[in-house]
């Protein structure tokens, strides 16, 4: 039960997004938010923060994210842990301390996975999960092939989001991390609602085999059609191919 909102442009998709994610989170005392990486939700942080300057709290607001790479320092400028703090905690206004990003640099990866489901259970589940969508259908970086029962686990980058990353790293895929951490599909289909966001052309296709593709590890993000709350908004580009 995929809803898809089909508008003019990139801009309109944030616009739209961020109100989406506000009405979601209105009135709930303790409100949870589930972000992601990638340029796709920039638009949406960007309309969200200037819903917070016009009086939308989320002080009191969770945030998890999605993924994040192993072995890179989280200080490092492409480390999600980096990523989040700048385009999502600081301009939204979130307390640092209640925004959390999977551990890959933890001694225990496994550990770290089984901590990260744990912190999500615990603050009551996501309420509203954002999500981009890879140009290969894949959601945080569960890719093609993975279960879609799956919980937040270490994954291997695929060839081609290696290369689609590349542009972070200096231009050479070589220097993107192989593994990863990410939320499994399962862990995002617990959250109480999902939002996915694809703007261009070149997300046409992925869009299209996630809302009537078969369902199917072949494209992650077709699970979303088993989802009871799934909204997708995306722009002219990104629906050429429904
Ligand atoms: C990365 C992230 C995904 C994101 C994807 C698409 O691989 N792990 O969460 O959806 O990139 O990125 P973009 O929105 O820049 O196309």
């Amino acid at each position: 039960k995929v809803e898809i909102i089909v508008l003019s442009d990139p801009a309109a998709v944030g616009r739209h997004a961020a109100r989406l994610i506000a009405d979601t989170l209105a009135g709930k005392p303790d409100p949870v938010l589930g972000v992601a990486t990638g340029s796709s939700p920039l638009a949406t942080y960007a309309e969200l923060a200037a819903l917070v300057h016009n009086g939308l709290d989320l002080s009191r607001a969770s945030a998890f994210a999605l993924d994040e790479y192993v072995g890179l320092d989280p200080a490092h400028p492409e480390a999600y842990h980096s990523v989040i703090h700048r385009t999502v905690t600081v301009p939204l206004g979130l307390d640092p301390a209640r925004v959390h990003v999977p551990n890959g640099s933890a001694a225990d990866l496994r550990a770290a996975c089984a901590d990260y489901e744990a912190a999500i259970e615990a603050a009551g589940g996501i309420d509203v999960q954002l999500l981009g969508i890879g140009a290969n259908g894949h959601i945080g970086f569960n890719e093609p092939g993975s279960s879609l029962g799956s919980s937040t686990r270490v994954k291997t980058l695929a060839p081609r989001t290696r290369r689609d990353n590349a542009r972070f790293f200096g231009g050479e895929a070589e220097a993107v991390p192989v593994h990863c951490l990410t939320q499994g599909i399962g862990t995002i289909l617990r959250a109480h609602s999902v939002l996915l966001v694809a703007t261009g052309e070149s997300k046409a296709a992925a869009v299209a085999a996630m809302a009537e593709g078969p369902l199917g590890a072949c494209c992650p993000a077709s699970a979303l059609q088993l989802h009871e709350r799934a909204t997708v908004v995306v722009d002219e580009a990104a629906a050429s191919s429904l």
